[in-house]
């Protein structure tokens, strides 16, 4: 994990939050490639679930949202973690994350473990972000950041059932922040207090829930083997009812190989009724299916629910690679060229012969409206690989001395090295052919 977040900051993917100000524990800004993989990835997932199909619709709901909404939930009682405060050491820990936490007196032990350790009884503590509606600073004004998208979809059904002229089974997505407050983040962006999540509730006559729920599960794994995950690094986990959350039926976590172990990738769940029933009844408005012939019924949901924060980093870490070249160090990230930030790189060879580079200018121009491609004629050309290489740029064209006798270009491959030339007027159809290839990653 050391060297991935290396990567990210040296090739300015991701930076630590406020920096100069000393940081703010486990709170990261994007710098350009991490913007770029964020947004690649939400369209990706934007495409699979919405756009290419006809039973999935989009929506965007508020961050703050009436705080009645998370009463119903179950968020307010429920959404907690259970706490111990040392009276010594005035640290706090996770009740059931003891055997991982370390002690504030020194020699470090777990909390607990050293004699002047006193450990309060273990209390909750709930994980959503508090904040005010309003001028007034009072109990009525009291709101919460958003910790989860999907109860901004719950609240829409109704809108949605009645505009988008869809019948169960139907699903409505939604990406965007979610916050928590939660107790021990960290191990980079795996667990943050802030994340993007991309959630989809899809509902279905409650008799079908169990097929969808399958199907779901199958789904998301084969969306995760398409964006370039290994398969070796990818597993699906059925929770047990212990383990369970309250308004769930059954649930899987796709369990991604991580440096830190085997941990939930995303969250396939079976939330059967549980949502719509619990806002028909704080809320009034009754949020059911009425079938043509009158009979009515609360549909069951399946949710898939993941972060682009998780994605990003199991792309990092499935991606990340480092070979010797001609005896040199080489690092590469050999992420799937669908997912690559930038998707090619147009070199000229002489950064000082103006003839090379107004023809890398001019094939830059051609290709830059239709992908993300970086122009860059800074410094030797071994550099500029090696730069290209560690954003997992997955083509690079170089304008060379031939380029100028016959309108040709090499095309570097990213991972095999290897390369071969091409007329400069083919390139853009040749990278369009190339980005739609079936890929697998060389990695074993
Ligand atoms: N609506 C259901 C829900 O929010 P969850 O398991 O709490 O369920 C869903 O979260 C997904 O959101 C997880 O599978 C994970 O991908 C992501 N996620 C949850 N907490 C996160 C955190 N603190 N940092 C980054 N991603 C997180």
């Amino acid at each position: 994990m050391d060297k991935i977040v290396s990567l990210c900051r040296r090739r300015g993917f991701v930076f630590p939050s406020s920096e100069i100000y000393g940081g703010l524990g486990s709170t990261y800004d994007y710098g350009h490639y991490g913007v770029l993989l964020k947004n690649t990835i939400r369209s990706l997932w934007f495409r699979a679930m919405v756009q290419e199909r006809e039973d999935i619709v989009a929506i965007d709901s508020a961050v703050i949202l009436n705080p009645r909404v998370w009463e119903a939930s179950g968020h307010v009682s429920v959404f907690a973690d259970p706490l111990v405060d040392c009276r010594t050491c005035k640290l706090r820990f996770r009740a059931d994350q003891l055997g991982h936490a370390s002690c504030g007196r020194k020699p470090s032990k777990r909390p607990g473990e050293t004699p002047d350790c006193d450990l309060t009884e273990a209390r909750p503590f709930n994980l959503m972000f508090k904040t005010q509606v309003g001028a007034l600073e009072d109990e009525s004004s009291t709101a919460f950041l958003r910790p989860e998208t999907a109860q901004g979809i719950f609240i829409n059904f109704k809108n949605v059932a009645q505009l988008a002229r869809r019948k169960p089974p139907f699903g409505i997505a939604q990406t965007g922040k979610s916050f928590r407050n939660e107790i021990t983040p960290g191990n980079f962006l795996f667990r943050v207090r802030e994340f993007e999540q991309m959630e989809m509730e899809y509902f279905v006559p409650p008799d079908e829930a169990p097929r969808w729920y399958e199907y779901w599960v199958e789904q998301r794994l084969d969306w995760h083997r398409g964006i370039g995950l290994r398969d070796a690094n990818l597993r699906v986990r059925e929770h047990d009812a212990a383990e369970r959350s309250h308004y769930s039926s059954a649930t899987s976590d796709i369990e991604y190989r991580y440096p830190i172990g085997w941990q939930e990738l995303e969250g396939v769940a079976n939330r059967g009724d549980y949502d719509l029933t619990q806002h028909s009844q704080f809320s009034g408005t009754k949020l059911e299916w009425i079938e043509q012939d009158g009979t009515r019924y609360v549909p069951y949901v399946i949710e898939p629910a993941v972060s682009i924060e998780r994605i990003f980093v199991a792309l990092m870490v499935d991606a990340y690679d480092e070979e010797v070249v001609a005896e040199r160090d080489r690092t590469v990230l050999r992420l799937h060229p669908a997912v690559a930030p930038v998707k090619a790189a147009i070199l000229p060879l002489v950064p000082r012969d103006g003839a090379m580079v107004e023809k890398a200018r001019g094939l830059f121009e051609e290709l830059r409206g239709k992908h993300v491609v970086e122009y860059d004629d800074g410094g030797q050309i071994g550099r500029r690989y090696r730069r290209q290489d560690e954003i997992g740029t997955p083509f690079a064209f170089t304008i060379d001395e031939q380029t100028l006798e016959d309108d040709t270009v090499t095309v570097r491959d990213r991972d095999s090295l290897a390369q071969e030339r091409l007329p400069i007027g083919g390139v853009r159809a040749w990278l369009e052919e190339a980005l739609a290839k079936p890929w697998r990653t060389p990695k074993a």
